[in-house]
């Protein structure tokens, strides 16, 4: 029909064309994160040739893995870490790396984690105006970034909204002056300001409108040349959802540059670089046939992958072992984990799925193994990059 014909065909996913070798990295029980560098090093390089963007840091926390790391940096990108355990990884994996090509972004992080960065020499965002009345002889004489509360939240789930009256982010915007008075005081010189608002956001226009936010709150400062717009460029949830079109956020931002060239603009993705990068790949255990429900067993689940449990997130799930076959109906795809919320997808369309089929969970290149669990002491996933 028409409407269908209209829609934009979405390129064959990098999984489809090498389901031959996914399916032989399968293991028999669990599950396996595979990683391809080749769709990582498109995504990040995508995010450095933003034009009107100064400086992109990959936010590590969504996927840390080293030879993740190391294709990221190959592209064009720093680093925004939030914790000593992702320091520790970057001086692992780079040794001898430049501090200035990493973003230390904590959130009620301690004196003694932000010493530690300020001895690496990293940059330093501070998210709150404790720090620099409490410890104020650490920041003698050094640069630093306010991070503020935009009170305008957004983001896929509540879970990720960064910014608005509840969240736990960011100095809020009438709290600026009391920023500014400490750092004087501190002997901290603000040379940028920062903002993050949420996750998963598709529309072009919001890195605009945060740093016209910033680019506002910059004027009661005179050392002022950095604002950072922070991260939560979007990936779509299936075949169908809008896409997120970087050179529409590079137009966008270039009209805030026009009106403010002295500034230099700072971005942090985590999510965009490496989400379709990353497939979760399990084998079918069991089925089973319940109350009008088809239940597909996998080797895994909300212990490698909480998103769903979690946020609700939605990700595209298809059985690579019959990838040609069509669907026979729908079914819910369920891990091995005692928990009812261990639902990795309901109502997907599916085909007549056998035990032993090799079952992908697409998107979770981000926000997948990091944040997996020992639950039930079955082990999460392991990674693998090809
Ligand atoms: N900058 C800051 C200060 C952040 O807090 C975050 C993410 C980012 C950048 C990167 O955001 P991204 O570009 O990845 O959206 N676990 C959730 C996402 C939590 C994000 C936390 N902060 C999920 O799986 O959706």
């Amino acid at each position: 029909n028409d409407t269908a014909a209209a829609k934009p065909q979405r390129p064959t996913p990098w999984w489809a064309t090498k389901r031959d070798q996914l399916i032989k990295l399968t293991p028999q029980t669990g599950g396996r994160y595979v990683y391809d560098l080749e769709t990582i090093k498109a995504r990040a390089s995508a995010v450095a040739g933003i034009k009107s963007v100064n400086r992109a840091f990959y936010a590590m926390k969504a996927n840390p893995h080293p030879e993740v790391l190391k294709t990221i940096f190959a592209a064009g990108l720093g680093f925004e870490c939030v914790s000593p355990g992702e320091l520790m990884r970057l001086k692992d994996t780079f040794p001898g790396l430049d501090p200035k090509k990493v973003l230390f972004t904590p959130n009620f992080a301690s004196r003694h984690e932000y010493a530690a960065a300020i001895e690496l020499g990293t940059n330093l965002t501070i998210d709150g105006l404790h720090p620099l009345t409490h410890w104020p002889d650490m920041f003698r004489g050094a640069e630093i970034i306010l991070r503020l509360n935009p009170d305008r939240p957004r983001g896929h789930h509540q879970h990720v909204q960064t910014a608005g009256p509840k969240a736990k982010f960011g100095i809020p915007l009438d709290q600026l002056d009391a920023a500014r008075e400490a750092a004087a005081k501190a002997g901290a010189t603000v040379i940028g300001l920062h903002a993050h608002a949420g996750s998963g956001v598709v529309e072009a226009n919001h890195w605009r409108e945060i740093g016209a936010i910033l680019a506002r709150a910059a004027e009661g400062f005179s050392d002022i040349r950095i604002l950072n717009v922070g991260g939560g460029l979007g990936v779509p949830e299936s075949a169908e959802a809008p896409a997120l079109d970087l050179s529409k956020v590079d137009a966008e931002l270039a009209t805030l540059k026009q009106a403010l060239p002295d500034y230099e603009i700072w971005m942090e993705p985590g999510r965009y670089p490496v989400a379709e990068a990353g497939v979760l790949l399990s084998g079918v255990t069991q089925i089973k046939h319940a109350f009008g429900t088809r239940f597909i067993g996998l080797g895994t689940g909300m212990n490698s992958l909480i998103r769903p449990a979690l946020y609700g997130a939605r990700h595209e799930i298809v059985n690579l072992t019959r990838y040609d076959e069509d669907g026979t109906g729908m079914a819910s795809i369920v891990g091995p984990i005692c928990e009812s919320a261990d639902l990795l997808g309901a109502d997907r369309l599916m085909p007549d799925t056998r035990e032993g089929d090799v079952i992908a969970i697409a998107e979770t290149g981000a926000y997948g193994a990091v944040m997996a669990s020992r639950y039930n002491l079955r082990e999460p996933a392991d990674e693998v990059v090809i």
